[in-house]
């Protein structure tokens, strides 16, 4: 067998790691096999790639790869393991942006490679188009980065004519790629380079703080297609099939999760959401009055139901309360209690939060209840404790057109006989806007952090 036919076959291998991964990473029960799945496809890739001759050819070019994957790994691996749940968006703009990053690179190499030979004008495309959107995914996901990380505002950022200001960007970069590829001149693809990262960095300024996971799953996406430009560029098969499984993959991942909030992408991306806090009209604004209760009165209404849900949200993340939650539960079951966790898709701050949160504490799969399913539930409910949750039950979305979240699916809460919730204060969820369910007769709220609430819970059902 030639050298060429055995590479396409261990890249297919590796390809099929890659897609049996995905197919895996789709469900919590599954997700721990993809990512060994997609990390053995690529150990396979990178060790054939070293397993070829032309690597150690020129030997600074080898020392230059191995510092670069030493460097990586020193700071990629304990960056991956000590990361907390909540910082999670924030780790995975910078691996996406580094992606983007290392795709421009590429793609810039072998521009200037080719720029001496006269080539056809597809390939120059090729080239370019991987340095834009690589560019793009850098400096954008590092100013998602920054919202995430709270180094700057992650209220939106906007200011007068600023969508035609980026329009103008962007077709100014669309007119200078035509004369790249007319000229071949490496100065210009300078501009086009410098051009491309103000885009990136105008492009996510205006989304607000907790739409940047929604933000960064579309730059992940742009960054699988800069990777499958690079894979044009270089002949690599590999390269081109995981670009597009990268690239398709965050756009499907963007469009359910813009689907899950309710939302369009353009929303999203241009409408500035989050800009303008309505602060929680607190408990007498407009003569309503608010039930609280202690942790003892909440812990006979749960220790005496036949069925209780928790509706955990990103108050839960927050307080790091997934622990707590999970005894609790414990302590119903113990005493015959139906409990079951009614997951909504964007419960949290990123895909899948509430899932990857409960699971770390252990919490079995069986008990976990996707929305639709919770909501056949909720009407023989008897408690549904929302833990730091507040949109993703507020009936807004159902009841009241004109309002920010109107059309976003919720969990029906406000179905089950009685309303439990814990959290802080009458302040509102991300979406800053107020929760009449805070105000329903049925309802009764525990104010404080929300692990030391369930703390507090579970003390007080075990002595019930
Ligand atoms: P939110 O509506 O943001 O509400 C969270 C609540 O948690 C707040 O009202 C806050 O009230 C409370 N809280 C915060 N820290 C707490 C703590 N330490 N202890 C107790 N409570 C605490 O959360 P949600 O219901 O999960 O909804 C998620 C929102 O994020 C939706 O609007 C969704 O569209 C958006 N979003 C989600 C995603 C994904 S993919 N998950 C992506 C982008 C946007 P207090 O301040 O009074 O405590």
């Amino acid at each position: 067998m030639s050298r060429g036919t055995a590479t396409d076959l261990v890249y297919l291998l590796a390809i099929i790691g890659f897609i049996l991964a995905l197919k895996a990473l789709s469900s919590p029960r599954h997700a721990r096999r993809g990512n060994l799945l997609g990390a053995a496809g690529m150990v396979i890739a990178v060790a054939w790639t070293f397993s070829e001759p032309s690597v150690y050819s020129h030997t600074r070019n080898l020392v230059l790869i191995v510092v670069a994957m030493v460097i990586g790994t020193a700071i990629g691996m304990p960056a991956a393991r000590f990361v907390k749940m909540t910082a999670m968006p924030q780790m995975v703009a910078c691996f996406n942006g580094v992606g983007g990053g290392a795709a421009a690179l590429v793609s810039i190499t072998e521009f200037i490679a080719l720029s001496h030979k006269s080539i056809a004008l597809y390939k120059v495309g090729e080239v370019l188009f991987g340095v834009v959107v690589g560019s793009v995914s850098l400096s954008g996901s590092a100013v998602a980065f920054a919202k995430l990380q709270e180094l700057m505002t992650g209220r939106p950022v906007t200011y007068p004519g600023q969508q035609a200001v980026n329009a103008a960007i962007a077709v100014g970069i669309v007119g200078l790629v035509a004369a790249v590829v007319a000229t071949a001149s490496t100065p210009l693809l300078a501009v086009v380079l410098g051009l491309s990262l103000v885009l990136g960095v105008v492009f996510v300024l205006p989304v607000g703080g907790a739409d940047t996971p929604v933000l960064i799953s579309l730059l992940n996406s742009f960054t699988g297609l800069a990777v499958a430009a690079s894979g044009f560029t270089l002949n690599s098969d590999l390269l081109i099939v995981a670009g597009t499984l990268v690239g398709a993959s965050g756009m499907l991942l963007t469009r359910m999760m813009s689907a899950a909030m309710g939302r369009s992408l353009p929303n999203i991306l241009f409408s500035a959401f989050g800009s303008v806090i309505t602060a929680g009209t607190g408990p007498d604004a407009e003569g309503r009055t608010v039930r609280s209760g202690t942790p003892e009165d909440i812990a006979v209404l749960l220790a005496y139901a036949r069925k209780v849900a928790i509706v955990p949200g990103y108050g839960l993340a927050v307080a790091q309360g997934q622990h707590a939650a999970r005894e609790l539960a414990d302590a119903l079951s113990g005493r015959g209690v139906e409990v079951y966790y009614a997951i909504h898709p964007v419960a949290g701050r990123m895909p899948g939060h509430m899932n990857v949160l409960l699971a770390e504490a252990n919490v079995p799969y069986d008990q976990l209840e996707e929305m639709d399913q919770a909501n056949l539930e909720m009407p023989t409910t008897d408690v549904a404790l929302v833990v730091g949750a507040n949109d993703t039950v507020n009936p807004a979305a159902n009841n009241t057109p004109g309002s920010p979240i109107y059309g976003m699916p919720i969990v029906h809460a406000d179905e089950a006989h009685n309303i439990v919730f814990l959290k802080r204060s009458m302040r509102p969820g991300f979406a800053g806007i107020d929760n009449e369910l805070l105000y329903d007769p049925k309802t009764t709220m525990l104010f404080g952090d929300a692990k030391d609430s369930l703390t507090k819970l579970v003390a007080a059902v075990n002595a019930a």
